[in-house]
Parts: structure tokens; sequence; C-alpha cells
């Protein structure tokens, strides 16, 4: 058979070659759209199968490629249009849905479940073609672009590293840099502006910070000394960070963005550190540091859900009250690194906090690097590594030089040394007005990803980019002229009990509705009554608090969806989360609602991936709406609630309900929106799988039969009482309770854990109100450890089980997860079909740096080259410390 048809294909190909090529149809992109299909012949359903089912007519053969089509349809009406309604995806959407659903739930009978599934697989790549793509990537330049040689000469800088700062001068794309040399050359260079870089110690001695740093507003909390000297190996994060913001100009390495400003250096994450350190440390020199740094946080492994316990919330609400003199510290938050293990911001207390700037990344071609979390308390970007370029920085020693710096861990200090340029001119700002600065002038960025939405406000945002990549000039410029936003209103709902949901202070979840099939749905409705009651203005976060109890969390979905229509994605699936403990009053944030009035019917959607061996309930919810009072005279502080996370709330730890309880709400008709815009379904590759670190020592991980016997244990050791067992108790286990009164709080000297875990019993828990903490297990990560938001590093060192950064305490490094490298990776793209798969990376060769002599400077390079790095991303080593000995 074979050679029968070989000589005809090959006449064929002769015929063929003899042909002038194929002249393309005339295209009508005034009243059509037009997409390209792949189409995959093995399933057995043609093309012209496929062009019925998703409504299109087909208008040629693409080009030379075999089994390519283009295909078009009649535009539809400009509204439609307008919003951004494809019918086309959205046929390939159903299609999807119907052919994975598996059980044919959406399928009328087997065989339209069959058919589907022929067509959904002849269908292997489906893409919008975009015209104004083009034309609006490449915008013609107004005027020439800065080149870096340029700046050089303009500003006499003789730092050897900063033609390779292309964060600063970004000569190959130059509409991705921080865009702030414009402002160096009106003076702006953050003068009498301090940094508090909460970190793992500032050397004060390297010849890029000496001159900028301020030594009053330091301290080391974890060797409790006055200065924050580096001295673990991997000490080196807080340095660079620091150096990103505030290097000299002068012949050590390269330059800050904000120059002339000044840095403090807060020791917390080279070791253990205690709540009440970690509380002192986030207000630490508050009324002189303007901003805080924070590159760090809850390990970004996707399976950890963790906030700021009850005193460092506290902290932080002091720091937003009364720091600055009132005008609110400033919290900038790296979103975190774990985005390639399924993690998501809103899952971290700290970066979904209405008082954190929270910053992901994006690289120096524009692109989403598959490392940065993305959530809807994202509120900016700034760029960081990726596409195998990193940040180039100071680093340990007199003269060091980092040129491997990543990470959202260098895409905060990149938006802190912003913030510090304008808080530079403008010194009044507010915390709010930081971000609303943040909300005005952040700069879309890929318009075309799928990830951007329009929201009430007209404006646009994303979950990955936030409101868009924030740019130096445009903030400045803006923060001359901002008028001050009046003080700060709120608005608390009643909490919704559903079907009687109780959660109590064991964390012991009773009532609530079963997440059936498509989910649950509960309504709030905000009143003007309400606003003008709690003399609230205009919108600006939402946060919501939800009782869930699930076997298995990560199968969760929750999203928020406003009067106006406006839908926030407060939870998507987790591949890596097995944790049983649901969401016991958790609190989600959005910044997605920004000026949308909230007049209306809110609505919450809770669902799961409907697998047969997982289930949970629904329990109750509030919000809490934040914004711009109406009248300043009234306005108030707010005072953080201790017990806001009991179903029903406590005040004042009585049993008087804080909020008025009202009636379930519950089962508005919305059983199918579920599926349509999220990530495909986790089926059978649950996790725990080769690739899976080690569980960490949770009890909530552990079996109930490991549970029990954990707990006897526990309780012997209690009864017992032995001097020598709470030697070993402290030695090998954590303890604490979220209730200060636990008993376990009294063991001499407490080594208690940073944070309060938000994670607690199950339904049929043990009902203790306390939680084993396993440090033995602390140099793999443990839970509880607030980990660096850093460039590569660790995940060598965990997988080798030797963390040397991390730390013996619950603050420690964590991996980067910076392979970033990794070509297929969620990216921007015109109207993605679920079968178009396209690169963060544009393809184009990594940008190999211009050699730099710099004879006497010591460099940390990244010790592989971005294409080995690229090839073997598994191997963490290549992110060792290469730091020049
Ligand atoms: C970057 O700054 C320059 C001034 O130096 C300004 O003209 C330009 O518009 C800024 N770029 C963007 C994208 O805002
Ligand atoms: C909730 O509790 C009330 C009062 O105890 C009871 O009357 C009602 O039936 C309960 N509702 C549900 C759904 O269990
Ligand atoms: C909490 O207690 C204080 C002091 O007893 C009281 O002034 C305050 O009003 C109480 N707050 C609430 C919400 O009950």
């Amino acid at each position: 058979m074979r050679l029968l048809w070989k000589p005809i294909a090959l006449a064929a190909l002769v015929v063929r070659a003899q042909n002038t090529p194929r002249r393309p149809a005339a295209r009508e992109y005034d009243t059509h759209n037009y997409y390209i299909v792949e189409h995959d012949v093995q399933p057995g359903a043609s093309i012209h199968d496929v062009a019925k089912t998703l409504g299109v007519e087909v208008v040629e053969p693409l080009g030379e490629l075999d089994d390519h089509w283009v295909v078009r349809t009649p535009k539809l009406n400009g509204d439609l249009e307008a919003r951004g309604f494809d019918p086309v995806l959205d046929a390939y959407h159903s299609l999807r849905d119907v052919a994975l659903s598996g059980d044919g739930l959406e399928a009328r009978s087997g065989q339209d479940l069959e058919f589907s599934k022929r067509l959904y697989n002849s269908i292997a790549f489906l893409e919008r073609q975009e015209l104004e793509l083009r034309e609006k990537r490449a915008p013609p330049p107004i005027k020439p672009p800065p080149k870096s040689a340029a700046i050089v000469k303009e500003f006499n800088i003789e730092d050897p590293y900063f033609p390779r700062q292309w964060h600063l001068v970004n000569d190959e794309y130059p509409e991705n840099m921080m865009n702030v040399t414009g402002l160096w050359a009106e003076g702006i260079t953050g003068k009498g502006v301090l940094s508090g870089l909460i970190d793992d110690g500032l050397d004060y001695t390297s010849e890029d910070l000496a001159a900028n740093f301020d030594a009053k507003n330091s301290y080391d909390f974890n060797d409790h000394e006055a200065l924050p000297t580096p001295k673990k190996e991997r000490d080196h994060h807080g340095t660079r960070c620091a150096g990103q913001i505030a290097a000299v100009k002068n012949r050590a390495c390269g330059i800050g963005i904000a120059y002339e400003s000044k840095v403090s250096g807060i020791r917390i994450l080279s070791g253990r550190i205690t709540t009440a350190d970690e509380a002192i440390a986030l207000n630490y020199g508050f009324q002189d540091v303007h901003l805080y740094s924070c590159s760090w946080g809850p390990r970004d492994d996707g399976t950890k859900m963790q906030g700021p316990s009850y005193i460092i919330r506290k902290a932080v609400l002091n720091g937003i009250n009364k720091g600055r003199g009132g005008k609110g510290s400033v919290f900038v938050f790296a979103s975190g690194n774990g985005a390639h293990h399924g993690d998501q911001c809103n899952f971290d207390g700290y970066t979904n906090s209405i008082y954190s700037v929270t910053v992901g990344s994006v690289d120096y071609k524009g692109l989403h690097p598959k490392y940065s979390e993305a959530c809807a308390a994202v509120m900016v970007v700034a760029y960081s590594s990726g596409s195998g370029n990193h940040i180039v920085t100071t680093d340990r020693g007199k003269n060091g030089c980092a040129t491997n710096h990543g990470g959202t861990s260098a895409a905060a200090p990149n938006a802190a040394g912003v913030i510090a340029l304008a808080l530079s001119v403008r010194p009044d700002l507010t915390w709010r007005d930081v971000q609303h600065l943040c909300v005005q002038t952040a700069r879309q960025i890929n318009p075309h990803d799928s990830d951007w939405s329009k929201m009430a406000s007209g404006k646009y945002y994303s979950n990955k980019y936030g409101f868009g990549v924030l740019d130096g000039w445009s903030y400045v410029q803006a923060a001359k002229t901002w008028k001050l936003v009046k003080p700060q209103a709120w608005v608390e709902t009643p909490t919704i009990q559903i079907s009687n949901g109780t959660m109590d202070e064991h964390k012991e979840f009773e009532g609530g509705d079963f997440i059936d099939d498509g989910g649950v749905s509960s309504t709030i409705l905000i009143t003007k009554e309400m606003l003008a009651q709690n003399n609230f203005e205009k919108l600006e976060h939402v946060t919501v608090r939800v009782w869930i109890d699930h076997t298995r969390r990560g199968d969760v979905e929750v999203y928020l969806e406003s009067p106006n229509g406006i839908r926030s994605v407060l939870a998507k699936p987790r591949e890596r989360d097995n944790a049983k403990t649901g969401f016991p009053g958790w609190e989600f944030m959005s910044v997605k609602h920004w000026g949308e009035n909230p007049v209306g019917s809110w609505r919450i959607h809770i669902s799961d991936q409907e697998l047969e061996a997982e289930e949970g309930y629904f329990l109750g919810w509030n919000m809490q709406l934040w914004g711009e009072s109406i009248d300043p005279a009234k306005a108030k502080l707010y005072e953080i609630n201790k017990h806001d996370d009991l179903l029903p709330p406590f005040r004042n730890g009585t049993i008087t309900p804080a909020r008025p309880v009202i009636p379930p709400h519950v089962g508005d008709p919305a059983p199918t929106e579920t599926h349509t815009t999220l990530h495909g379904k986790p089926t059978d590759n649950l996790p725990h799988g080769s690739t899976t670190p080690p569980p960490p020592g949770w009890l909530s991980d552990l079996s109930k039969a490991k549970q029990n016997w954990l707990m006897g244990v526990v309780a012997v050791i209690i009864l017992l009482n032995f001097a020598g067992a709470i030697y070993y108790c402290r030695k090998h286990f954590g303890l604490w309770g979220d209730d200060p009164a636990a008993a376990y709080n009294a063991l001499p000297g407490g080594e208690t854990m940073p944070m309060a875990n938000i994670t607690g019993g199950r339904r049929e828990g043990q009902g203790t109100g306390r939680r084993l903490y396993d440090v033995v297990e602390e140099e793999e990560g443990a839970d509880g450890a607030l980990a660096a938001r850093g460039p590569p590093a660790a995940s060598a060192a965990q997988r080798t089980g030797n963390a040397p950064g991390r730390s013996t305490g619950g603050l420690g490094f964590h991996s980067g997860f910076l392979d970033d490298d990794d070509p297929l990776t969620a990216a921007p793209t015109a109207g993605v079909a679920g079968g178009a798969r396209y690169r963060d990376d544009d393809g184009l060769p990594p940008r190999t740096a211009q050699p730099v002599t710099a004879s006497a400077v010591k460099v940390s390079e990244p010790a592989a080259s971005p294409e080995e790095s690229s090839a073997s991303s598994e191997d963490g080593n290549l992110w060792e410390d290469a730091r020049a000995k």
C-alpha cells in the first residue's frame, strides 16, 4: 500500500511545486472574524463537521500547512463584539465541556458524547486572528527610546553593571522597563525616603549601600543585634532587594531605582522568630520608615493556606493606622512564586490583605513568567526574571554584584523603588493613595491575554497582571498632582449562615449545605442605606470570608459576582492541595471591584470538582466593602476583631453576635456556570504523585488513624507532664493554639510559631483546638515557615534536604521556583481556546548579556546560561548560589 502511495504523493508534490503559490482569498476583516483551525484527521470528524460545530465557514487551507484551515464567521453586532463575546470560542468551550464531562452530563445521548469527543479531538488548535495585535505590539515610537549608552552619558554613570540593568533601561525591549530615568532627569531620586527591607539582612558594608544605609531603623531579630548583618551563607536576599531600591550611583555594580533614598535592614528571615518579634519587625521604625519591602510569605508550593495571626494582623493594622504620622506604612508584598504549582496569592493572608500592595512579575519581554502567582488581590506587576533574563543588582560583599536575582522577590522591590520616588515628591500620600495611584497609572500589558477582563469602572483587570505593569514615570507624574483620598470607610455585611452552619473555636463545622454538582450560590444585598449608614462613598477593596468544609480543599472553586456582573475568581482548583481542613473562616480579597457601585445583590458561588470520593459543605459567608468615606469628620480607624473567623463571628470574646445573623438565602439557580472559564478539572491525577514534595508535617494531612495516634501520644505526654516530656515536646514539636489561653503556650520558653495557621479541624476532627507542628521536618520547609520569595537558590537545596538559607527557624528561604524558561506556560494571546497552546516566551533567543569589564567586581552569575537552564530546568543546582568566592 505504502509503495503504491509514495509515487502518487511525490507526483502531487512535483505538480504543486510547479504551481505558483496559492493566492489567499481576499480577507474581509471589517465584516468577519478569522480563525485558524488545525484539524486532526485521526479522530474521524471532517473539517466540515468541525466548521459546522464551531459555526464557521471554511475559507481555504492555510498556505502550505497540511490540515490547517482558515475559517471565518461574520462579526456580531457592535455591542456584543465590543464586549468581547466570541461565539466561535464559546462553541469550542461548550464542545470541550461536553467532551470532557465524560459522564455525558451535557450530552443528550451516548452517541452525542462520542461524536462530541471525536469533534473535540479533531480540533488540535484554534486561534482567533487579531489584526490589531501586531499593530498594538509595535506602536510607532513617539520618540526614540532611551538607550542605555545615552543614559550613561546623560547621568555620568560609572556603575559597571548599569548597562545590564535592563529593568532600568531595556535596550532590546524598550517598552519593558521600570521607566524611571526620566524622573532622575527631573532630580527625582528618592531623597528623604526610607525603605525598610524586612528580609534576611542587609550588607551595609557594601559600597553600593553604605552611604544610603540607615542604621537607626535597622535591627536583627534573628540574632538580636543592632545591625542586620547577613551571616548565613545564603543571606544575600535582603541585600539584593535593597540594591534594587537604593544602590548608590558610584563605581560599584549598578544603580537603585531611588538611588538617593535610604534603606534599613530588618532581619527576620534567617532564623526562628516569634510572633511578637515579627509584629515588632513589621512596625520597626514606622515613623521614619515610609515603606516596607516584603519579599517573603508562606511557602508557595500550592498546598498551604496561611495568613498572619491575630497579633501580626494587628501589627500591620497598627502600621496602617499610626505609621508615618498616621498616613500609614506602605507594605509592598511579592505575590509569590508558586504559580506553576497551582498556587494562588489569595491563599496567602499577607498578599491578600487590603493593606498590602501585592506585586507580581513580568519579564524583560513583557511576558508573564510562569512562577508569578495570580489572584484577585494582585495590584500591579513589576519587572523581574523570566525568558532567561534576570535582575542585576547589588550583592553581599564590598563590591558585590548579582546577575541572577529574580522571582516576585525582585518584582516587589522594583515596585517599592517607584513608590519611594513618588513619596519623595509627595510624602503626604497615605497608604491608600499609594494604592490608588497603582490603580490609576498601571499600564495594561499584553492586552490580548484572555486573562484581562473589563471592570465596572471601565478599567481592565487581570489576575495575572493586576491593573497592569507599574510605570515609574506615569506613577510619579500622577503622584505630583494627586488629590488625596478621604479617609477609609467600610461596610460589614451580616453573616449568612447557611442551613444553620456554624464553626466553633476548635474549627469544628456543623450544618451547611452540601456542595452538589454545579455548586451552591448565596447572595448578599448591599443597599444604599447600608452605605449611607456606614459613611461609605466609593468602593476600593472587597473582602469575603467563607466557611467551607471539604474533604479536599484543592477541589474547591469560589467566585464572587457583583451586582454589575463583574466576577472575581477567589479560588481556583489547586492540584496539590489535599488538605481536609476546608476554609474555616478564610478571608479572600479582590481589588477587581475598585470604583464599582456596590449597591445590589452580590453572589458567591462555591463548587468543587464533583469527584465521587470528595465532598464538602458551604456553611456561611460575609463580605466587607472597603473604600472612601463620605464625611471625613465621621471616619474611624478600623480595629481587628479577634473572633471574626468563628461562625457566627463574635465580638469581644463574648457570645454576642457582632453582626446580625440573617437567615440563609441560598440556592439561586446557577448550576452549570461553574465550568465555564476556569481551568480544566484535575481528574485522576490527584497529588502525591512523584513530583509532589513530601507532605509537610501537618496533622491535617495525616491519616485519621495516625492523627489519633499522635493525639494519644500528645495526651500522654501532657498528662504525665514530666519535665523531660516537655523538653522532648519542645525539642521535637512546636505546639501552639489559636487561643492564647491554650495550655501549650505556657510551655517554658515557648517557641511559638510565627503565624497562626488558618487551617483547622475536620468535621469529624478531634476538636482540640491546638496543633502539632513538626519542626523536625522544617528543613524541608515546614508549614508555618515564611519563605523569601527569592531567586533561585533553594529548589536545589530542598531537593538535597539541605537548605542553608532556610534557617533552623520558622522563617526562612525557599525556592524561587525559577525554572521560568519552560516554554509552555500560561500566557498572553488572543482568544485562547483550550486546545491552543502558546508560549510566554516568544521564542526569540535569550538576550545575551553584554560583556562588562569589571575588574575588581565580585559578581554572581547564574551558574548556567539560559539555554542550559531551559534544557535542564529540573536540575535545581543550576540555581545554586554562584557568588564569587
Ligand atoms: C516613560 O517615560 C517617558 C519619560 O521619560 C515618557 O515619555 C513615556 O511615556 C513613559 N513610558 C510609558 C510607557 O509610560
Ligand atoms: C435551623 O435551626 C432552626 C432552629 O433550631 C430549625 O428550626 C431549623 O429547622 C434549622 N434549619 C435547618 C436547615 O437545619
Ligand atoms: C468591646 O468591649 C469594649 C470594652 O468593653 C467596648 O467599648 C466595645 O464597644 C466592645 N465592642 C463591641 C463590638 O462589642
